[in-house]
């Protein structure tokens, strides 16, 4: 029972200190259904982070919450950028990485399934948190960290030595609270889906980890270069997206092994290491009719691409429905002149699209009136 713990501490005490934004939450915790709640929510909750009533977090990190409320502020803020980030990674599927509103497991029920889509959102969401924290360690807002103080003194690289200076990302901070925070629940747990949520977890870390990069000044006489001040910073949060997004498409199937321990490979082929990859156990639905028992939204009225071959094409976006194609109006800047001196001036000017969207499914009810019909027109043929 994985969302018990959540349940506990969000009693009548939350509303004693009168605050009307405790009761909004309460409200929340009342009349939303309870699935499986996740410290995900703790993004959609904002800078409302009061950890009694945060659903979803299981003790440990309830702690953590009280003990550095600052520390959640980040990881609130990190879990919006890092939901974009996995839309923007999944604009062109059938999932999308949309979320549901005020609803405490964030993706909904599609999670649930220990799928190759549920191993990538573990995976950016702990990277998120990784980014968010170390970001934050490195703008000073937080009180229990500050810039990277071992990276002092001389360094070197390919270009020769260097006298480390600046504001070293603090990665081995973000990557050791992100474990601690993340990680809490699936400690509590021993299943395979704990396994590959750890795992997951892990990858998403390291792969923040994998994309920082010495950053460098020059000084000496007139530019000289012969004397060099660099840090380490981290990379665009994007660098991480396209890589995980990689390592999802490759994810590879595992099953546990016998005494529960560790995962053994689907493919008996397979060589080589899981160490950095993505691993899933169940294979993912099509994704393609919304069905509320696995919470999947369906492609209804999702924009496709009729040029394309490829996943965002109408073909496979539509699951072969066909799609329907309508005219929109798009206003764009044209004819834009350069005006001397010094502006450039431009007309608004609307053209029309096409635009095609895919033609909704059957619903049940229409599938069975429409098939005795079938049957009697073939009987009288
Ligand atoms: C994702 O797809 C759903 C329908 O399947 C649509 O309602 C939603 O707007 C899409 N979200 C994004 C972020 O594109």
């Amino acid at each position: 029972m994985k969302s018990g713990e959540s349940s506990d501490s969000s009693g009548a005490m939350g509303i004693t200190n009168g605050h009307s934004k405790s009761i909004f939450i309460l409200f929340l915790l009342i009349f939303t259904p309870k699935v499986d709640s996740s410290w995900w929510y703790i993004g959609a909750l904002g800078a409302r982070v009061i950890c009694d009533n945060i659903p979803g977090l299981v003790n440990k990190q309830r702690q953590l919450c009280q003990k550095h409320p600052d520390l959640m502020q980040s990881i609130s803020d990190g879990a919006k950028e890092w939901i974009k980030e996995c839309q923007h990674q999944f604009r062109q599927q059938r999932w999308n990485c949309s979320t549901m509103d005020r609803d405490h497991t964030v993706f909904g029920r599609v999670i649930l399934r220990s799928s190759q889509e549920a191993a990538f959102v573990y995976a950016i969401s702990s990277a998120g948190v990784v980014y968010a924290i170390t970001r934050a360690c490195s703008q000073g807002e937080l009180k229990i960290c500050s810039c990277d103080s071992h990276k002092r003194g001389l360094g070197s690289d390919n270009n020769g030595e260097f006298e480390w200076g600046g504001c070293s990302d603090n990665i081995n901070f973000g990557i050791k609270f992100a474990k601690a925070f993340v990680d809490a629940r699936e400690k509590m747990v021993k299943d395979a889906r704990a396994l590959m949520n750890l795992h997951n977890n892990r990858c998403g870390r390291m792969a923040v980890k994998r994309f920082m990069k010495l950053k460098c000044k020059c000084h000496g006489v007139s530019g000289s270069c012969s004397l060099r001040t660099c840090w380490l910073a981290m990379s665009d949060f994007r660098l991480t997206g396209d890589y995980l997004h990689k390592k999802y498409n490759n994810a590879i199937e595992v099953t546990m092994n016998q005494d529960g321990t560790g995962f053994m490979v689907a493919d008996k082929d397979f060589k080589g290491s899981t160490k950095n990859e993505l691993v899933y156990v169940e294979s993912s639905p099509d994704y393609c009719i919304k069905d509320s028992k696995t919470g999947t939204l369906g492609t209804d009225g999702r924009e496709c691409n009729k040029f394309s071959r490829g996943l965002d094409g109408c073909e496979v976006m539509c699951c072969g429905r066909g799609y329907d194609t309508m005219p929109v109006k798009r206003v764009t800047s044209c004819d834009c002149k350069f005006k001397w001196c010094c502006s450039v001036e431009c007309k608004v000017c609307e053209d029309v699209v096409d635009v095609h969207i895919c033609k909704p499914s059957m619903r049940p009810e229409q599938k069975l009136s429409r098939r005795p019909g079938q049957i009697s027109a073939r009987l009288t043929q």
